[in-house]
């Protein structure tokens, strides 16, 4: 059975359609991120450690404070900003990854965090019912028109003098030297580890081609995004090579 509230679940998801194309890439990450609850909680966050600490130091949770985690897995932020008495909820596209993360909850007595298995493009949150939005590592899996509209319905989501944080990869197709940097650092890493390295090369430079799976965009595209949309002291700060958080405020 299910640990995500199944009425609750349905109050949150909004019932307006997304494209063919969104329903196709949603689609796509619920069987791939259903499938990797084991080895995300137990190898993929464990490189994470210096995003995760700069979205929570960003975040500057307090108790009682209205939090929303955005693709928020096993809980690398849900679960610290709930154990500093924050009521946290919860969303993630893998029911897997809620559940997971709702057992762990339970087998460590924290409270406060409402779970729900649901995609972020069709997300329906209360409006201004929000401190503080918080995600880390997961929005690069949306589409970059999924990217823009959920900028525009966080603002909605958030209360006067609210925040978003985001912790994620941010890098472009090579627009800015940053971007050059980050790939030709990755590509020489990949060289140096022979033909396995080289096979990751491709697939890679596949999947960023495509933009199948992963569709980072870079900080300033991030940026210019958040204030296109009236947020203000948008920052955006690199925590190590393509790893980077922003931060954006909805004006008082
Ligand atoms: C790289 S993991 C990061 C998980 C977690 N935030 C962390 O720091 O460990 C990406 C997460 O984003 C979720 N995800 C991917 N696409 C999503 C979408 N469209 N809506 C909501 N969650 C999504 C995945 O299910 C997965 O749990």
């Amino acid at each position: 059975m299910s640990n995500s509230d199944s009425q609750s679940d349905k109050e949150n998801i909004s019932s307006n359609e997304v494209s063919a194309q969104t329903q196709v890439a949603i689609e796509r990450q619920k069987k791939v991120w259903n499938r990797r609850v084991s080895t995300w909680e137990h190898h993929g966050v464990l490189g994470l450690e210096k995003v995760i600490n700069a979205v929570l130091d960003l975040s500057q949770v307090q108790a009682g404070m209205q939090v929303l985690d955005i693709g928020c897995g096993t809980g690398t932020l849900a679960l610290p900003m709930a154990k500093s008495g924050a009521l946290v909820t919860a969303i993630d596209v893998s029911p897997a990854m809620i559940d997971r993360l709702m057992s762990v909850a339970r087998e460590q007595g924290i409270s406060g965090i409402k779970g729900i298995a649901a995609p972020a493009e069709t997300l329906n949150i209360e409006a201004k019912s929000i401190d503080i939005i918080v995600s880390n590592y997961a929005l690069h899996h949306l589409r970059d028109s999924d990217k823009e509209k959920l900028v525009k319905t966080m603002f909605d989501w958030l209360k006067p003098g609210g925040k978003v944080v985001i912790g994620d990869m941010m890098v472009g197709r090579g627009g800015t030297s940053r971007d050059r940097e980050i790939i030709a650092s990755k590509i020489s890493i990949m060289l140096k580890k022979g033909p396995a390295g080289w096979w990751r090369i491709l697939k890679n430079a596949m999947r960023y081609f495509f933009r199948v799976q992963e569709r980072p965009i870079s900080m300033e595209a991030w940026t210019k995004l958040f204030e296109s949309n009236g947020y203000v002291e948008v920052a955006a700060n690199t925590v190590i090579n393509e790893a980077a958080t922003i931060m954006a405020k909805r004006p008082i």
